[in-house]
């Protein structure tokens, strides 16, 4: 059976100015011979001169994209042009975007389609918040975020979704090991039948939600974790350095 390949994806967030890209400079040098791939999604603005920096050796991506490929949408970045900029990757329906942006399943699914119409790798984002947890709707509420985040078509498509529940972004809170393996063997599941067999398996499922490097060995060792998908710890070189260390070891 195909085996997904590891992934360690830093989200910047709006954070960042061009100084931040010695953080680059920085990983590249920390970097131990990795054994899984790097990404790190700067805002836009800094995607070009990172590609630049990172040559080759860190992936790039976006935080967001419209549904369309041009048009009279202000403020918005097509897919098209985060891969002109030499973006690989787009986070999709992070929960900041649903909270922040009202985003629905159905645009992030056309955001997703989008991503593969530029050629980009769409990272789709689904978590519940603490009150869904605490009411016992957790596999309810990431089942129906896959199902509808997820546009038909997604067999032969690059794809990589990531496990982010709302209450463990940025908080320092992180679900135990047995509610991370729980979640996941349940969205592999639900991968396998909207994707089917073997293709399913080869999809990354990542976490999300206050990784470090204190915590990530534990959370790399659980079935079905791939990669993560790290905010605060991605801006410190040395931090995302160790996260990759770990899950390059897992
Ligand atoms: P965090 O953010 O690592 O700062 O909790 C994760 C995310 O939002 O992707």
């Amino acid at each position: 059976m195909a085996q997904p390949r590891k992934l360690a994806a830093g989200n910047w967030k709006m954070n960042g100015s061009r100084a931040a890209l010695d953080e680059i400079d920085a990983l590249a040098k920390v970097l131990p011979e990795p054994g899984c791939d790097l990404l790190i999604c700067p805002p836009a603005t800094l995607i070009a001169a990172m590609v630049e920096r990172a040559a080759g050796h860190i992936a790039v991506g976006g935080q967001d994209c419209h549904a369309e490929a041009e048009g009279a949408h202000t403020g918005d970045i097509a897919a098209e042009m985060l891969a002109e900029a030499g973006a690989a990757y787009v986070i999709l329906g992070h929960s900041e975007r649903r909270a922040d942006h009202g985003e629905t399943d159905a645009q992030v699914a056309a955001k997703t389609r989008a991503a593969w119409r530029a050629g980009l790798t769409p990272i789709v984002c689904l978590g519940e918040t603490l009150e869904q947890r605490e009411a016992g709707q957790t596999l309810d509420v990431v089942g129906r975020q896959l199902a509808a985040s997820l546009p038909d078509g997604a067999a032969g498509q690059p794809l990589v979704v990531a496990y982010e529940p709302v209450w463990a972004i940025g908080t320092g809170k992180v679900p135990t090991l047995e509610q991370i393996a729980e979640v996941h063997d349940f969205l592999r599941e639900g991968l396998a039948s909207r994707v089917s067999g073997e293709a399913a398996h080869s999809i990354p499922l990542l976490y999300g939600g206050s990784v470090k490097p204190g915590n990530a060995a534990e959370i790399f060792a659980t079935a079905n974790v791939d990669g993560a998908l790290v905010g605060g710890a991605s801006l410190k070189a040395s931090d995302f350095a160790a996260i990759a260390a770990a899950l390059g070891k897992a």
